[in-house]
């Protein structure tokens, strides 16, 4: 598909800021889908290696057969890694933020990309912990902001979660539902904020269950994963998920639901926090619950 046949109208060029696991599948994913994308990081070394992990992933979906050579060398066409962040905003029409997890970063990026973005485009974020309205304010346009929240592995998972915050117009949601549903995702809308939102709700639930029963001693973490597996049809345990989304983000997003709600309830349990202090992230450092080679 080229440039001047992009899936929706109105939105052609989409900045993904943050070469996080995320942000790069969440870019990849927008490529795919035919829009002009451009890939934003602070430093050539992260936008480099989110470019050589998306080629790995899109080599090996090609030799499976899911993904046709064609579609993959126009979609790398239309992508751009770039550290030129005001360059990649001046032209863009909808930016999905996936930054650091900080509230303090993310007012300044949001304050910066409204000064830098044209006056139409829609500003999300992809944070499930920092509902919009945190960072609306730090813009001249809080009804053209909002949460756009996908899950991990990004070019896998179908869900995107669109959360309106109090100022979000209705035409705003209405542009992210169809931007998601054309990025061929399942959008869930919620009809007001909420810290997690919902798929991370139920979520948490889950792992604080099953965090209880490992720190109650009731059972090993592997065999809870197993019962999850087998009792649940759950493609991962709660623990290899834990894993794979990161420690340290399940840390942080309980520190910052914390934050928000001052209900000790909310702290990480003492298991992950015992994990994230001894900087055992999960995949992504090589141990987590479990050991990676
Ligand atoms: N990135 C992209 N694609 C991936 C991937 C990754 N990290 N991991 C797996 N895949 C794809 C690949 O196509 C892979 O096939 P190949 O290895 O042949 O290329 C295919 O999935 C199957 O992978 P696996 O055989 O390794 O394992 P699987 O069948 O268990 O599938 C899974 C992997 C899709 C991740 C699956 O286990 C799953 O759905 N797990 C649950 C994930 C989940 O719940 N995510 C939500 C987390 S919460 C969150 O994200 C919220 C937040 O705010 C942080």
């Amino acid at each position: 598909m080229s440039e001047s046949t992009h899936p929706l109208a109105g939105i052609e060029h989409v900045t993904v800021i943050g070469a996080g696991a995320m942000g790069s599948q969440i870019a990849m994913v927008s490529a795919l889908a035919g829009y002009t994308t451009a890939l934003v990081d602070i430093a050539d070394e992260y936008v480099a290696r989110a470019k050589s992990q998306l080629e790995s992933r899109m080599n090996r979906d090609v030799e499976k057969g899911r993904r046709s050579q064609e579609d993959v060398t126009v979609a790398f066409d239309r992508l751009t890694f770039t550290t030129d962040r005001d360059g990649s905003a001046a032209h863009t029409d909808f930016v999905i933020e996936a930054a650091v997890e900080d509230l303090g970063i993310k007012r300044e990026l949001f304050a910066d990309l409204d000064r830098t973005c044209p006056p139409h485009a829609i500003l999300a974020t992809n944070s499930s912990n920092i509902v919009s309205s945190r960072v609306a304010d730090a813009t001249g346009r809080p009804d053209k902001v909002c949460n756009f929240h996908f899950f991990n592995p990004a070019l896998v998972m179908e869900c995107v979660e669109v959360v309106p915050n109090d100022h979000t117009s209705g035409e705003t949601v209405e542009t992210a539902v169809a931007l998601a549903r054309s990025f061929g995702k399942k959008p869930v809308t919620l009809k007001r904020e909420t810290p997690g939102f919902v798929a991370n709700r139920l979520l948490g639930a889950l792992r604080t269950e099953a965090l209880k029963l490992y720190e109650e001693g009731i059972a090993d973490f592997e065999d809870i994963d197993v019962a999850a597996k087998t009792a649940l049809r759950h493609p991962m345990g709660p623990f290899e998920l834990m894993d794979l989304v990161g420690v340290d983000v399940v840390y942080l997003i309980r520190m910052a639901e914390y934050e928000q709600t001052g209900n000790p309830e909310s702290l990480p349990r003492p298991a992950i926090k015992e994990l994230y202090e001894a900087g055992r992230f999960g995949r992504k450092s090589g141990q987590g619950w479990y050991s990676y080679d």
